[in-house]
């Protein structure tokens, strides 16, 4: 185990009452509210009124940043930084999934940034504050409700960047499990897959003597393939929904990386993709992972996949060698996959080999040449990883 600091400062609101708390919260950092939501679900589904309602019980003043696209875009996180700062915002509250949560950790950071936004994104800027956010969790996937992540798309080169920053940490979040019953299958699936992803790009280390945090996820892994099956046979289980949110807060919340170093080629391959193809972020991944493990099995990694295999998938004895354990794990997690009714290769998705060489050199050039802890893929490398997904 390596030497860590781990420090999660987002509180959590939990359950079925979760979004009583958010009049408290509001009474606590200010009620000049900025609300940032995505293309209407929310206002379908009642989680708008919902929120509305607890809003007025306070008194607050909203100010509305609608129209969230997946796969957020830069404009929408200037126009909400120019709101706040002529507004005087005091809480910034996303309504929504990991593209409006990271739309508002933009903000809020940009709010308090005196550079152009984007300088933080590239790595080229930091600060040292950000306005209060809150969130209202509506789709378990990206786990941006406890992470310190934000994931923002520049839309003239389509450069999807990743920041992690201590102040992207949300300063509370409401996860009512209830508010994941309207989503649609497909939706439900790629949060699936993007949950799982973020334990397993955790899982694959190179680092030894990392029991604890093995086993953690190897229950957390376990965990979601049990409930999957019942979400999507049974959209509003409630017991069933309430493991698959909570397992995707803590998949991201660094809990999972204490005292080792992850992989996350798998998803850097991804955002290249989503950026350029505009699928769901969890669809990519059903694709490049299991392409990305076919790559690394060879390659150094046949010992951990195959521990993979027996502990997640309970591969047996028939299959005696590391080899042997880690190809039939790699086949479970695709069949897997597919029981959610998700494609696992490129093609079933319309996307062609014709953008490998560009994807796989943005992808290395964005992590200074090498990408991925447990095998590290040079653009080569990274390309053989697109082919094998195709
Ligand atoms: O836009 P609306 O109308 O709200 O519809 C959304 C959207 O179309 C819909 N939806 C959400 N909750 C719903 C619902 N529909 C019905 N009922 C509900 N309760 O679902 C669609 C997807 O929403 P989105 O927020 O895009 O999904 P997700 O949470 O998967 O976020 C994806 C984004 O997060 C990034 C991804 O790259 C992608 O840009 N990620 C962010 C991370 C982070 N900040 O820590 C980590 C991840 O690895 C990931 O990269
Ligand atoms: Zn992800």
């Amino acid at each position: 185990m390596i030497d860590f600091s781990f420090q999660n400062p987002t509180r959590i609101h939990f359950g079925r009452n979760a979004l009583e708390q958010l009049p408290k919260e509001v009474e606590r950092y200010g009620k000049r509210v900025l609300l940032v939501y995505g293309g209407g679900s929310i206002k379908r589904t009642g989680v708008y009124d919902a929120v509305m309602q607890k809003l007025g019980n306070v008194n607050a003043q909203v100010w509305e940043l609608a129209g969230v696209q997946p796969n957020p875009r830069l404009s929408p996180v200037r126009e909400g930084i120019e709101v706040c700062r002529r507004e005087q915002i005091q809480l910034v509250l996303a309504v929504g999934g990991g593209s409006a949560i990271d739309t508002a950790k933009a903000i809020v950071n940009g709010a308090c940034y005196e550079g152009d936004v984007w300088e933080l994104y590239e790595g080229k800027g930091t600060n040292e504050t950000a306005l209060p956010l809150g969130v209202v969790l509506t789709i378990p996937a990206a786990g941006s409700e406890m992470s310190r992540s934000s994931v923002i798309t520049r839309e003239e080169d389509l450069c999807k960047r990743g920041r992690n920053a201590f102040t992207n940490f949300p300063t509370f979040s409401i996860l009512n499990p209830e508010y994941s019953f309207t989503l649609p299958p497909y939706q439900t699936a790629c949060g699936i897959v993007d949950i799982m992803a973020h334990m397993m790009e955790r899982y694959f280390t190179m680092v030894e003597n990392v029991e604890l945090t093995d086993r953690l996820i190897e229950g957390a892994l376990v965990t979601v393939i049990n409930n999957a099956p019942i979400v999507m046979a049974k959209p509003d289980d409630y017991d069933a929904r309430a493991e698959i949110t909570w397992a995707g807060a803590l998949a991201h919340n660094t809990l999972l990386d204490t005292g080792r170093v992850g992989d996350w080629a798998s998803h850097k391959l991804e955002h290249e993709l989503s950026a350029l193809y505009d699928i769901a972020h969890g669809a990519g991944l059903a694709v490049m992972f299991p392409a990305w493990m076919k790559y690394v099995l060879p390659r150094g990694g046949a010992r951990k996949l195959a521990q993979f295999a027996r502990r997640v998938f309970a591969v047996g004895e028939a299959f005696a060698t590391d080899e042997e354990a880690a190809n039939e794990g790699i086949l479970r997690l695709e069949a897997f996959y597919r029981s959610l009714g998700l494609p696992t290769t490129l093609g079933e998705m319309g996307i062609d080999g014709s953008r490998i060489p560009e994807m796989a050199a943005r992808a290395v050039a964005m992590m200074g040449g090498r990408l991925g802890g447990f095998v590290p893929l040079d653009a080569p490398m990274a390309e053989e990883v697109y082919r094998l997904a195709l």
